[in-house]
């Protein structure tokens, strides 16, 4: 079946039933807001520089896009977060300490939520990692949470955890940002990347609904190529709050992509939202010289879209879209006449011009026929866990063989809720 109705899940009511499989899912997560007069704190203000933001936040200490977080070390046993009034309200964030399981639990608006104390699994133990460090993700793409405030236990400290030496920027749509997958961005196939790789820092700048070309599709108001200079993403919230001017993303604030994975075209693909085949090309090929021009030495990898199933006859094919094109898109950029005198683009001026440095190939192709099979999309249009579980995989896997990257997650947990298992030898 075609991928018909990938509708951007606009300001819904957070709180309705998630039937799964034909069964109520089960969402009642610890609620961990405290009163902090109980307590005695240290406090940090969110622009402390012991707090490094994963993905993309604005001056406000917002957070956009699938499955933004922050991370720092700490001393002491316990840890707090106070959320501002620019929150949404009952968010469901992902959050663990140093390699244990991710902890689930929904954020209310302006309060302070106790995400670490003693009786918190390993947090007394200071081996291997020490001081400890806490990671928070916001597991849905359209709702995000404001840092007022982190508090430790008096007399105890935060600490700044340096990034990883190496990072991945992955732009998508809702096949990207995890939508309907079970744990959304945490459930994703671009968080299984780069948090798969290991060691990696990663961006994942996808939003449901989004065309790469700049035009209104499904609810979105902007395309890819006008929304990912900016830092903000194009739900509701974000207009509510920046209105039709969001701040332009200051790409200084994170270490330089050393991978970029696209996945777009799909939404431009489908009729409905009136995208022609020269728009889509023009501008995704002027996406790529702009992220060219933005990181030099990024290795930008283009996926070909999947685009469902079809019956034919007794049996199930792969569709595509926009196939030939996509694959002419990477033959193009690996011209000897492209690659000795590079064109590039600048979104401030809309235009783009000749980089007179000749560039080492930067733009390879990865093919996802074959990956995905019928059952790996769910009645939503979307990949299942494991659909989105094969593509991390097949990903990771290129990319260790394609540039030589280590495997360095081997061993804390990366998916959550996915231990599927049999344990009855005889039935
Ligand atoms: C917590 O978040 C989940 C996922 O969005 C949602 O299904 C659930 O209703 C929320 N719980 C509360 C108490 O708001
Ligand atoms: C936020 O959600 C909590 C828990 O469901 C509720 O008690 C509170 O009234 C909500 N606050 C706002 C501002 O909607
Ligand atoms: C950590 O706390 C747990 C639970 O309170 C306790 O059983 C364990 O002995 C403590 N471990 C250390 C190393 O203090
Ligand atoms: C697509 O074009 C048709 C015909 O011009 C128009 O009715 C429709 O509103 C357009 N839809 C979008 C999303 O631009
Ligand atoms: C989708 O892509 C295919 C090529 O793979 C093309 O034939 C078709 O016209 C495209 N449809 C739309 C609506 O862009
Ligand atoms: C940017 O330039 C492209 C190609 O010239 C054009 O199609 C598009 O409308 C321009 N966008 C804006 C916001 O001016
Ligand atoms: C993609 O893979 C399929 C299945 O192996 C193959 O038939 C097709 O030729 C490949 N496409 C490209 C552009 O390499």
């Amino acid at each position: 079946m075609k991928l018909s109705s990938v509708v951007a899940a606009l300001a819904s009511v957070v709180s309705a039933t998630i039937l799964q499989n034909g069964q109520v899912r089960i969402t009642d997560y610890p609620d961990t807001v405290i009163d902090p007069a109980g307590y005695t704190f240290e406090t940090y203000s969110p622009s402390a520089h012991e707090i490094s933001y994963k993905g993309r936040w604005d001056s406000k200490y917002i957070s956009w896009w699938s499955a933004p977080g922050l991370k720092f070390g700490f001393t002491g046993e316990y840890v707090a977060i106070t959320f501002g009034p620019l929150t949404s309200n009952t968010t469901l964030v992902g959050y663990r300490v140093d390699g244990q399981d991710w902890q689930f639990t929904n954020i209310t608006i302006g309060a302070t939520h106790l995400f670490v104390s003693p009786s918190t699994t390993g947090v007394n133990i200071t081996a291997p990692i020490d001081p400890s460090t806490f990671e928070l993700r916001v597991t849905n793409w359209a709702y995000g949470v404001q840092i007022d405030a982190v508090h430790v236990a008096k007399g105890e400290s935060l600490f700044k955890i340096p990034n990883y030496g190496r990072t991945i920027e992955i732009i998508g749509d809702s096949l990207s940002a995890g939508q309907y997958a079970t744990l959304e961005g945490l459930s994703s196939y671009t968080y299984g990347l780069g948090a798969g790789l290991g060691n990696t820092e990663y961006s994942l700048t996808a939003y449901p609904g989004i065309c790469l070309f700049d035009k209104q599709c499904y609810g979105n108001l902007r395309g890819m190529f006008y929304q990912w200079f900016r830092t903000s993403d194009t739900s509701g919230r974000a207009i509510d709050i920046w209105g039709d001017n969001p701040e332009v993303w200051d790409f200084s604030k994170q270490p330089a992509a050393d991978i970029v994975v696209i996945n777009l075209g799909t939404n431009d693909n489908n009729s409905a939202n009136n995208v022609t085949t020269a728009g889509y090309v023009a501008q995704y090929t002027m996406l790529i010289e702009g992220i060219h021009a933005v990181w030099p030495r990024a290795q930008i990898i283009l996926i070909s879209l999947w685009e469902g199933f079809n019956t034919i006859g007794n049996t199930y094919e792969q569709s595509s879209g926009f196939y030939t094109e996509i694959y002419k898109i990477y033959e193009y950029f690996n011209l000897p006449e492209y690659l000795s005198n590079p064109i590039l683009y600048d979104p401030v001026k809309n235009t783009t011009y000749k980089s007179f440095r000749p560039s080492a190939p930067f733009v390879s192709y990865f093919n996802t026929t074959g990956i995905l099979q019928h059952n790996d999309i769910g009645p939503q249009y979307h990949p299942t866990d494991v659909g989105h579980i094969k593509l991390a995989s097949h990903l990771i896997q290129y990319i260790k063989l394609k540039f030589d990257w280590v495997l360095y997650a081997t061993g804390p947990e990366i998916q959550h809720d996915t231990l599927y298992w049999n344990d009855q030898q005889d039935y």
